[in-house]
């Protein structure tokens, strides 16, 4: 006879082997990609997202149940992690949570271990209160922050700080991009109310992404929105919304999009811009295919190219842009709350050669601009090294180059600006991500 499935224990299981792999330095995404097929792959997506966005706080209290936290095998501490978070963040009732938990030991292989897991839960059912009342007298741990990331973002806005720590731990909303090439806003709220969904648009809140920007209450999943197959709408946060507007290229131009997979920003200049000559480029020959993919279900083309960016002379013919974008890879810190393994995942000594490598884009998309042309350089960080810092090494070293500030009107209300650019500091009316922007031009005097 077989087993009677134990679908809560699965779950369990399954996002215990995600999260331990995310432990070992996988990304979420990579560490999910074994449950993609599995008809429980929302649950544990769920749990296992939801224990990374807490982990650092839970595994304070459950190490502090421990004799010897190092001595347990990777799989089992995730485990009891997991199982912790679903005790204080979920529904369930606790004590068919440690039941499970003890039938999950199992499923990895790990029934010599149930024991010990049935009584470091119950503890921890048992004294949650005053453990974690103990735990979260250290701000790191309460809000679930590496300490490097809570200091740094305290140094660096001290005002905003709490309120982007609460915001990275927040659900996302889910956003959409209108194509307006292939629906309208109006008529797309009514193929929303039709699917029995929810949306509002973000008019007065989102600045320039206001036109094109829905968001969609509760989040489903894309297969669910109306017309996301036919190109009518893409997934993309109001904060990202804004690059395309903020570019404002011209029919006729000649645009490089210089990292541009998964091609989000590049599909978006296009849809507002129909007959560019447009060049969108990506290191990453794998993720390069995405852009085609995202392009294709939209209807719209670019001449793709993977290729380093810093280094023109391998892929440019010369002929120089009137419109760039560097959106640089980053650190991330601007959408945790979308990412949040970016806090396990992410270390304070990763930024110096981030900003490093974005200051050698810059400059190298620079030499490509055609003079009195534009680049837009953006970052889904929050963090000035990477943003305002870029930006002041960049100019200082560059005679050429000409600070173009942001028109305010296009951006949110609670856009802070800098000496150079934009910081959305993430959360606030918009509900954005945390994000840069900052423009400079090509002067023609010396030329
Ligand atoms: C923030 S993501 C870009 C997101 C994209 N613009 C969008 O909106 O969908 C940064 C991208 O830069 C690419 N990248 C990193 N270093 C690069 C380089 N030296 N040259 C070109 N692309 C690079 C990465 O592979 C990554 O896809």
């Amino acid at each position: 006879m077989s087993r009677p499935e134990k679908p809560a224990a699965a779950v369990l299981a399954d996002a215990a082997r995600a999260v331990a792999a995310v432990l070992g330095g996988q990304s979420a995404d990579a560490a999910l990609a074994p449950f993609e097929s599995s008809p429980r792959r929302a649950a544990v997506r769920a749990v296992a997202l939801g224990t990374v966005r807490w982990y650092l706080r839970l595994q304070a209290a459950v190490d502090s149940l421990l004799a010897r936290p190092r001595a347990l095998g990777r799989d089992v501490h995730a485990l009891l992690v997991t199982a912790a978070h679903q005790i204080e963040y979920s529904r369930n009732a606790p004590q068919q949570t440690v039941h499970a938990a003890v039938d999950a030991a199992r499923m990895l292989r790990h029934g010599h271990a149930s024991g010990l897991v049935n009584a470091v839960l119950r503890k921890f059912v048992a004294q949650r209160e005053s453990l974690l009342a103990r735990i979260d007298r250290d701000p790191a741990r309460r809000s679930a922050h590496p300490r490097w990331l809570l200091e740094a973002l305290q140094s660096a806005w001290p005002q905003h700080a709490a309120a982007m720590l609460e915001a990275n731990n927040a659900h996302p909303p889910l956003t959409l991009r209108l194509n307006p090439l292939r629906r309208s806003a109006e008529r797309y709220l009514e193929d929303l109310a039709a699917a029995g969904l929810a949306g509002r648009r973000f008019e007065e809140a989102g600045g320039a992404a206001g036109p094109t920007a829905i968001q969609v209450e509760p989040p489903v999943p894309v297969a669910a929105l109306p017309g996301f197959a036919e190109g009518w709408v893409s997934v993309q946060d109001t904060a990202a919304q804004l690059a395309a507007p903020l570019l404002d290229a011209a029919p006729g131009m000649r645009v490089l999009d210089a990292c541009a997979a998964p091609g989000s920003k590049t599909a978006h200049i296009l849809e507002r811009t129909p007959g560019l000559e447009l060049w969108a480029l990506d290191i990453d020959p794998v993720r390069l295919e995405r852009i085609a993919e995202t392009l294709a279900r939209l209807g719209l083309s670019a001449h793709l190219a993977a290729a380093d960016a810093r280094h023109p002379q391998a892929f440019w013919d010369g002929r120089p842009f009137e419109r760039i974008l560097v959106d640089a890879p980053c650190s991330g810190t601007g959408v945790i709350r979308r990412h949040p393994d970016i806090k396990l995942l992410r270390r304070a000594e990763d930024i110096a050669p981030l900003a490093a490598t974005q200051l050698e884009l810059v400059r190298a998309a620079f030499r490509m601009l055609a003079p009195g042309g534009r680049l837009l350089y953006s970052t889904c960080s929050v963090l000035p090294q990477e943003n305002e810092a870029v930006l002041a090494r960049f100019l200082e070293g560059e005679p050429l180059a000409r600070f173009r500030p942001l028109e305010t009107a296009q951006l949110p209300p609670e856009a802070v600006t800098g000496p150079h650019g934009a910081q959305l500091l993430g959360g606030g009316a918009a509900d954005t991500d945390g994000f840069y922007y900052a423009c400079v031009e090509k002067t023609t005097s010396g030329i």
